[in-house]
């Protein structure tokens, strides 16, 4: 791979031992991908936040970077973290969890790293202009920058997004590469969606058939940007699919090469098919939103459905703590907590440690939660749209 001088420097040390130590993974993983040369990147997404993801052998290790003056040379965002990081005592979090938890927080911060702990930075001030290269890691995020946007990112890993934070530049391999970007597969939708949880559902189904491709998507008429984001994280989760075009939509669906692909249609049928695959026709201890983040239109929406009720089982909303503080203002939070919910910022269900604070039984309207929730959390699912899921709770 071609190296520039100042890179040649890195790699040798001449810059200090962290920015060598985080060069030669960057270096490694473009030799095994075939790189050219490394480029830069406009902005880097950190997973591997959530104590409960990375234990003590992770805590341990940003403690040592973090240590040794080491700060990032672009614009870094963080993934959620295990807990809500202002009301996590009122909320019920762990308390040994949480010291834990800030640990790993004050380490990130120490690099400069922005405590902004959503996977959905692009609603959170960090939004990438098209075919801006940018080293993102979480899943959803990633699947969104590259299709909704037209950013360019593979899905790092955590140490590599990290690495490329550090280094200001990732390899340029894979989906920085326009012809990785083609489409491979076509996807013929023959049904209507409505809830934002169709699209997850539908996102679930298409990610388990196509694993791994880059689907192309016609018959989608029109979708906004939550519901893209749902449907793209359920892709992502069921099938690691990190870049789709929709006919019509998606900024690069004119430019990209759609002919003699292999077409698999997708009908009513299919969807309640995973609706029930997905929904164990359990009863609910915890309905819980915000997968990926809510942005402010689904925390105003789920308001104004909770407005005037009153709970039986909790309800959270998980977001940014950008977002909580939109919803404070425009009076949303209050409304849902006066109906028993409450607005979880900096967290989710999946990298939270909800398995430890009681809960059982989880309702989710996200295919990709719900894909997730078993695994993670030892959680029986009830996957639903919103409407049955606040019924389910009152
Ligand atoms: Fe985000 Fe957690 Fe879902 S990180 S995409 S809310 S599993």
């Amino acid at each position: 791979m071609y190296l520039t001088k100042e890179e040649e420097k890195m790699l040798n040390g001449e810059m200090g031992e962290v920015q060598e130590r985080m060069f030669r993974l960057l270096v490694r993983l473009g030799d095994i991908y075939n790189a050219d040369k490394m480029i830069p990147v406009g902005s880097v997404q950190v997973a591997g936040v959530s104590y409960k993801s990375i234990g003590d052998p992770g805590t341990e290790f940003l403690e040592d970077i973090s240590s040794k003056n080491t700060k990032v040379k672009v614009l870094t965002y963080l993934n959620p973290a295990g807990m809500d990081l202002e009301n996590w005592n009122e909320i019920g979090f762990p308390k040994n969890f949480a010291k834990n938890q800030l640990k790993i927080i004050n380490s990130f911060k120490k690099m400069g790293i922005v405590i902004t702990s959503t996977c959905t930075p692009y609603l959170a001030g960090n939004l990438p202009r098209f075919r801006e290269h940018i080293a993102w890691s979480e899943s959803s995020a990633v699947s969104f920058s590259n299709s909704v946007i037209g950013a360019r990112t593979n899905r790092e890993g955590g140490p590599s997004a990290l690495a490329a934070a550090i280094c200001g530049k990732t390899a340029n391999y894979g989906l920085h590469l326009w012809e990785n970007r083609q489409p491979n597969i076509k996807i013929k939708l023959e049904t209507e969606l409505c809830y934002n949880s169709d699209f997850g559902a539908l996102g679930y189904l298409v990610g388990k058939i196509v694993k791994n491709k880059i689907p192309y998507f016609t018959g989608i008429d029109n979708a906004d940007t939550d519901q893209l984001k749902s449907l793209g994280a359920a892709m992502a989760a069921s099938g690691a699919v990190a870049l789709y075009h929709i006919d019509g939509l998606t900024p690069e669906s004119d430019l990209v090469n759609k002919n003699d692909l292999e077409t698999i249609h997708i009908g009513k049928k299919e969807l309640i098919d995973t609706y029930s695959k997905l929904n164990s026709n359990e009863k609910p201890d915890i309905v819980i939103f915000g997968c990926p983040h809510a942005s402010l239109r689904e925390i105003s929406s789920i308001s104004e459905k909770l407005n005037g009720k009153k709970l039986k089982k909790p309800i959270w909303i998980c977001t940014s703590r950008l977002m909580k503080e939109a919803s404070d203002r425009m009076g949303y939070t209050d409304i849902i907590k006066k109906a028993g919910g409450q607005i979880v910022a900096d967290t989710c269900m999946v990298v939270s440690p909800i398995e430890q604070m009681g809960f059982n039984k989880t309702g989710v309207n996200s295919g990709k939660a719900a894909n997730y929730l078993p695994g993670f959390c030892k959680q029986k699912v009830i996957f639903n749209n919103i409407d049955e899921l606040i019924e389910a709770s009152v």
